[in-house]
């Protein structure tokens, strides 16, 4: 087989990830018996600040022609966060359908929880992509005046809802059959009670999973007191966004949070990052853990379908944090990307 992904590196340490999970894939393909052609993109700030754009106006359709597309982060001090956001990965996640963002939380052997007993911790999160909070409806009137309004509304479609909930039901069907709801519908009165109308509504159609909700507040509460109740946890755009920033970081932190924005129907290419930014505090130096963008690698092989490559290359990022000996500093070691990308290939060479 031969895919053909679309490399958007992005700014900051997505320079510095992308290049060694090339690498990585490189020595997975030649030994697996598939091949992949890369496609490069520069598309990132550093391109807006040339061309005042994110993107050029035939992004979109140039990525299209890809079976994957592997994204680092964009985001770069000076250019907006809004602007990175909407003018790239929020166009990319829409046009394509890619209406799931997965996100798992797993602890690995080897790495410390910052909690004292953290359990078993091993959940997915299950986050709407594609609207909820994260609309560009509203506006603002009598700028600059002491009447001065401002409006964002949130968007909830039953088909938007309805698809990100049954791709978790079935996820959780899979896995131990367990699933939770993020909502707050005791503040939240209309968007927030209609997604659990939704969830009670489609739960019958999966009478075998124990379904349970919290309000995101409280939900924040138990990923740190009980992280090992967890299993499919679904959440709307925004609470998931929020959510999986917080479950990395109970099992050691960003440098190892891998994500996915999926478009599971196939029709459209999916999109593979790596939960954290571009870190601008640590690019450059050689010194970001590159163990989420290889994860996040990982689940790219699974959707692709190379089963054999992404067991391998998860059993490798196991035994590399299981040994412990070659670890980036914020997970307590010394070791350098490319310390951590030499060691990844040396092990997958001794398979
Ligand atoms: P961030 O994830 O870039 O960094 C947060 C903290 O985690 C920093 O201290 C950083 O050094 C550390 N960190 C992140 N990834 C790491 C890794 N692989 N290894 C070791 N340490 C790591 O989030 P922040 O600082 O809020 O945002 C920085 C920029 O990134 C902003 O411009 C933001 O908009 C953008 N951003 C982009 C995202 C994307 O492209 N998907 C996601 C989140 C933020
Ligand atoms: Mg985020």
């Amino acid at each position: 087989m031969k895919y053909k992904l679309a490399v958007i590196p992005g700014d900051g340490i997505g320079n510095e990830v992308i290049p060694a999970s090339l690498e990585v894939l490189n020595s997975l393909s030649a030994k697996c018996g598939f091949e992949l052609e890369y496609q490069h993109f520069d598309y990132s700030c550093e391109y807006y600040r040339k061309t005042g754009k994110m993107m050029p106006e035939d992004g979109i359709d140039r990525l299209g022609q890809s079976d994957a597309i592997f994204l680092g982060a964009v985001g770069y001090p000076g250019v907006p966060d809004h602007i990175s956001l909407w003018g790239l990965l929020i166009p990319i996640r829409r046009a394509f359908h890619q209406y799931v963002n997965i996100r798992p939380v797993r602890l690995l052997k080897g790495i410390e929880s910052p909690l004292r007993s953290p359990g078993e911790i091993d959940f997915i999160i299950v986050r709407e992509n594609n609207e909820g909070e994260y609309s560009n409806v509203g506006g603002r009137i009598h700028e600059g005046t002491p009447f001065e309004t401002v409006v964002q509304e949130s968007i909830f479609t039953r088909m938007g809802v309805d698809r990100v909930m049954n791709y978790a039901f079935t996820l959780a069907e899979k896995r131990r059959k367990k699933i939770a709801s993020a909502t707050k519908s005791n503040g939240i009165i209309h968007t927030m009670t209609y997604w659990d109308e939704r969830f009670e509504a489609l739960s019958m159609n999966f009478p075998e999973i124990e379904k349970s909700k919290f309000h995101i507040d409280i939900l924040c509460a138990q990923f740190v007191q009980h992280p090992d109740w967890f299993d499919v946890v679904v959440a709307s755009n925004l609470f998931g966004d929020i959510l999986s920033d917080l479950g990395p970081a109970v099992v050691g932190g960003l440098g190892i949070a891998p994500g996915a924005n999926i478009n599971p129907e196939k029709e459209f290419p999916s999109m593979f990052e790596p939960v954290h930014g571009s870190a601008p505090d640590i690019a450059g130096k050689n010194t970001a853990n590159p163990i989420a963008a290889f994860w996040t690698a990982q689940m790219m092989l699974e959707h692709l379908g190379e089963k054999e490559a992404a067991d391998m290359l998860m059993g490798t990022i196991e035994s590399l944090t299981a040994e412990g000996k070659v670890l980036t500093r914020d997970l307590g070691g010394t070791a350098s990307t490319s310390d951590v990308t030499k060691e990844i290939l040396r092990l997958i060479s001794k398979q």
